[in-house]
């Protein structure tokens, strides 16, 4: 039997309502019809955790975001197929669209499961955990929202605690070494099974926003 083929890109822009090609703040309470609280992933990749949280939480709103059309148009069909109606698909540069799309203190919690590490040292500055990111995730996360990162990649782990450390808006929930032990409560992404199969150490960090207003 040959597999269905996914519905093109370019339908989806066009007629999925699920899916958001926009500069402009959507108002996320008429968009999901609620005032459930929103959850927003960076970087979904192909989109297994977005869809494995958005049916574990029927009570909270996701929000996915990347720009991977391939893992766009799996996404978009499985959220049709599985009838989820508690997910949004963003697409974009997250650096750009995470200003645009989100007020401040809009998000209750946000993911970004390992994101690209960059290896070689020449593009280490192509990363996206950086000081200003880090800013911009306190900025858009409620008070006492949180924060999850996950990455296989050592020297990146280390910078992502060093900056999240370092910003007074943030703390560490793992305050003795700085990384959770695991993360067995959430469901896994694409990446981290593949990485976990290969025997790679995961570094898991989570932060929770402090109750003080951004400067
Ligand atoms: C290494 S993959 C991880 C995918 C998924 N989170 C997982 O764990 O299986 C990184 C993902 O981040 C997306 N990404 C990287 N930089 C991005 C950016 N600036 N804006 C939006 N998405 C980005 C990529 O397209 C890719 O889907």
């Amino acid at each position: 039997m040959t597999a269905k083929p996914l519905i093109s890109f370019s339908k989806i822009a066009a007629e999925d309502p699920n899916f958001l090609d926009t500069d402009e703040w959507p108002d996320w309470q008429a968009q999901f019809g609620n005032t459930q609280p929103l959850k927003l992933e960076i970087g979904f990749g192909m989109g297994n955790f977005l869809i494995e949280m958005a049916a574990l939480e029927p009570h909270t709103n996701f929000i996915g975001m990347d720009f991977y059309h391939k893992g766009i148009r799996k996404l978009m069909t499985r959220i049709q197929k599985l009838q989820l109606d508690n997910i949004r698909v963003a697409y974009g540069d997250v650096r750009f669209k995470v200003p645009e799309l989100f007020k401040d203190g809009e998000l209750d919690t946000i993911y970004i499961n390992f994101p690209d590490p960059w290896p070689k040292k020449r593009h280490y500055k192509r990363r996206l955990i950086k000081p200003d990111f880090v800013k911009l995730v306190a900025q858009k996360l409620a008070p006492k929202g949180r924060v999850l990162l996950a990455t296989d990649f050592e020297v990146y782990a280390m910078e992502m605690l060093e900056f999240f450390n370092a910003d007074p808006m943030f703390k560490n929930l793992a305050p003795d070494s700085g990384f959770l032990e695991s993360r067995e409560d959430l469901p896994k992404t694409k990446y981290q099974k593949n990485f976990i199969n290969a025997g790679h150490k995961i570094y898991y960090l989570e932060y929770s926003r402090l109750g003080i207003a951004t400067a």
